[in-house]
């Protein structure tokens, strides 16, 4: 009997079952993963491929049946990059980049916008999304900040949890679960310098204090597929970390999903990290690592093939990365309900009404006021004539950011498309342009003004811009960076604004008229001058597909923003990094030509009204190590508007074995509050969580005092502050 074919077994028996039929090449097949560029009818037939990654269009469905007629028949499982929305598939919603989501500190919505993105990648007939990043984001050189949740582990893991269980539902054969994918494991985002996959020199306990947590909360969440990093720790290449990935991952946290390289990882083993004299060798490394499905070493087939017969690798290693790979597989539902897309239902679904609307939510919410001087937003009824000027008010690159590869090219029909299929409906991307001539009353005149080109500074029309700001009772102007300017293979030595927009901007505010900043962006940058001069400033980061109609009701009062930075902004790129919990110096945080503070901190964001905070108490002046701790504040409304305000709450170590940072963030809340509402909010945290990791890289909760702080911002003047003791 054939259990493997018969749903009614556990997916555990089904692989078992399987695993015993398989030829070795059958399973080194499994454990392979090319993109759609390689020859389907050799990978397939040949190769007993397992997974395809970037296929999209009707090739799923057809290299499926392929797979199905197979000796076996084991279905393919097809990867996806769906980011911020299935944005390789034009017509699909796209959402803010994940550094733009993270500002809303809201997990519900996030795990919304992952079930939609689940439910857009499964109709298309792809299975699994190399989503999300766990990077810490705290160099903003580093081309790829703009993928992160910013730089604090905490929150980053509560955000990761949200992602993952909207990706994979509450079970993964529900009909819209797909697999996430935790990534990039581990310490990628801090190269040195920002230099993109180059070493983090990271130790042992700052691995442990730092950069393991959010992954470890990944696969709490049950997160199913990790990927490796393309950088290396401490001398070694995490493709070839058998104690980061085996030890780690899968004995010490009990990891049950598989584990993919990322883009030929093994490749580099070889080539650029020069650990491997020959690409068999690197395979061997990676094999014996922990890897279990290499994605893009192609060759990877026949030197495992090579190792097996040489006897230096044994079959119980395949079987093990094989039973991962398949027992997901069936997890998944791939063998029985999950095998096809539906293009009837995709064609509806991609981009739809109410997927738009949550993309909408999520850009309201995304975005962060940084200032908003003598509360000039939202803008006056007397406003009549608005000069909108800037490279980045109609450019639906900048507005998507990055990973939206698909999407982009509904702008652009003249270009030659990777994957435009007219079935889905091609939904419009609204810019900011568009979304203020929406909103804009009909008594309002609206007068638009590129201004000049984000990249080439002698490529400029200032003098039409200012002619428009003249003529104006208030200038919008949209700056900020675009795609070329973030993502891989894209660090940058300096944050400044390119082009000729600073040039643009000085010449506006010469004009007089009140100065609205929008920034469209992937990352923080050095806008020393803008924090001056603008009369407000609106980050808006790459909003996503409906980030104009956010813009237009921010500005125009429909909707209170309540974002806060996930990330710090510097006032110098010489200040890098300049994230919140730095540990603690004694020579004062100063350089010779400027404060080492940033420009705006973590946790920072204005609304358009005022919150005050009083009565901060604990729950009990001293607790055991397995106690709660509650920690109360009362939050009042005391301006004009509703709003959500996000409370934040900080802890400091005060005397410990190691150093500890100057403070950590361990919970927040959200509250929404009418104009004179008061609330208590309190926030439970387990002291179990106020550890450290100790120089036996132990991770220990010590007695002793600790600083609590609650309040709208890290910054230490917003923050109220008490003591609490940890009793042994
Ligand atoms: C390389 C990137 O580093 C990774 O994030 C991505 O998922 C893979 N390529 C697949 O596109």
């Amino acid at each position: 009997m054939e259990i493997y074919k018969n749903p009614s077994y556990s997916p555990r028996e089904r692989t078992i079952d399987l695993l015993s039929r398989m030829t070795i090449e059958e399973k080194v097949g499994q454990m392979c993963q090319v993109d759609g560029r390689h020859d389907p009818e050799t990978w397939i037939y040949k190769k007993h491929i397992g997974s395809f990654l970037h296929v999209t269009g009707d090739e799923p469905a057809r290299l499926q049946k392929m797979a199905l007629e197979t000796r076996l028949g084991i279905p393919i499982l097809f990867g996806i990059d769906a980011i911020h929305g299935h944005a390789f598939q034009s017509g699909a919603t796209v959402f803010p980049s994940q550094l733009g989501m993270s500002s809303s500190w809201n997990p519900e919505l996030l795990e919304k916008v992952a079930a939609i993105t689940a439910c857009e990648v499964i109709l298309t007939g792809l299975h699994w999304t190399f989503s999300p990043v766990l990077c810490i984001g705290r160099d903003a050189r580093w081309g790829r900040v703009d993928e992160t949740f910013g730089e604090d582990p905490y929150l980053i893991g509560v955000l990761a949890k949200a992602m993952i269980q909207g990706y994979q539902g509450s079970q993964l054969s529900d009909p819209y679960s797909i697999l996430a994918c935790a990534k990039h494991f581990a310490a990628y985002g801090e190269t040195q310098g920002g230099r993109d996959s180059s070493e983090s020199d990271v130790s042992e306990r700052k691995l442990r204090s730092i950069f393991l947590p959010p992954f470890q909360e990944a696969v709490k969440a049950g997160c199913a597929t990790f990927m490796t990093g393309y950088n290396a720790i401490d001398g070694i290449p995490c493709s070839a970390n058998q104690w980061l990935l085996h030890d780690v991952l899968k004995e010490d946290w009990g990891f049950q999903g598989f584990v993919v390289t990322d883009w030929d990882n093994i490749g580099h083993l070889h080539e650029d990290h020069k650990v491997a004299a020959t690409l068999e060798e690197a395979c061997n490394i990676a094999l014996t690592a922990g890897n279990d499905m290499m994605m893009s070493t192609p060759t990877f087939y026949e030197h495992a093939l090579s190792l097996i017969e040489k006897g230096i690798i044994s079959e119980s290693l395949l079987d093990d990365a094989c039973s991962r790979i398949l027992e997901l597989k069936f997890k998944l539902g791939l063998f029985d309900h999950k095998r096809f897309p539906d293009q009837g239902m995709a064609s509806t679904i991609l981009g739809c009404t109410e997927h738009r609307k949550a993309a909408y939510d999520m850009a309201l919410e995304s975005m962060v006021l940084l200032k908003n001087q003598n509360n000039i937003l939202p803008l006056s009824k007397e406003i009549k004539k608005i000069a909108l000027i800037g490279p980045n008010c109609d450019d639906v690159q900048a507005q998507l950011g990055d990973w939206s590869f698909g999407a982009r090219e509904l702008a652009y029909p003249e270009v030659p498309t990777l994957n435009y299929h007219p079935e889905y409906d091609p939904s419009p991307i609204v810019t900011i342009l568009e979304g203020i001539k929406n909103r804009c009353p009909h008594q309002v005149q609206i007068a638009y003004e590129k201004g000049c080109d984000l990249l080439d500074e002698n490529n400029h029309a200032i003098e039409e811009a200012v002619e428009a700001a003249l003529a104006s009772d208030a200038i919008i102007t949209v700056v900020g960076d675009t795609n070329v300017l973030n993502g891989e293979m894209r660090d940058r030595v300096d944050l400044h604004l390119t082009g000729a927009q600073q040039k643009l901007l000085e010449a506006l505010k010469a004009t007089g008229k009140p100065l609205i900043i929008v920034l469209v962006n992937g990352k923080p940058l050095t806008i020393p001058w803008i924090a001056e001069n603008a009369d407000a400033i609106l980050e808006a980061w790459n909003p996503g597909m409906e980030g104009g109609n956010g813009v237009a009701s921010i500005l125009f009062g429909d909707f209170n923003p309540c974002g806060k930075l996930t990330i710090s902004f510097p006032r110098h790129v010489g200040q890098q990094p300049v994230f919140y919990n730095q540990l603690p110096g004694w020579h004062g945080n100063t350089y010779v030509e400027m404060t080492g503070e940033p420009l705006f901190p973590f946790g920072f964001g204005l609304s358009y009204t005022q919150y005050e905070y009083s009565n901060l108490v604990v729950s009990s002046s001293s607790l055991g190590v397995n106690d709660h701790l509650t920690v109360s504040v009362d939050v009042q409304n005391t301006g004009k508007y509703e709003g959500t305000e996000i409370v934040q709450l900080y802890i400091n170590d005060i005397f410990s074995s190691v150093t500890t940072p100057i403070k950590e963030l361990k919970g927040f809340q959200r509250i929404h509050l009418k104009p004179g509402e008061k609330a208590a909010v309190h926030i439970t945290v387990p002291v179990a969580s106020l550890g450290l990791v100790n120089r036996k890289c132990q991770y220990v909760v010590e007695p002793g005092t600790f600083e609590i702080m609650v309040g709208p911002s890290s910054r230490d003047t917003d923050l109220l502050k008490t003591i609490f003791e940890v009793v042994s």
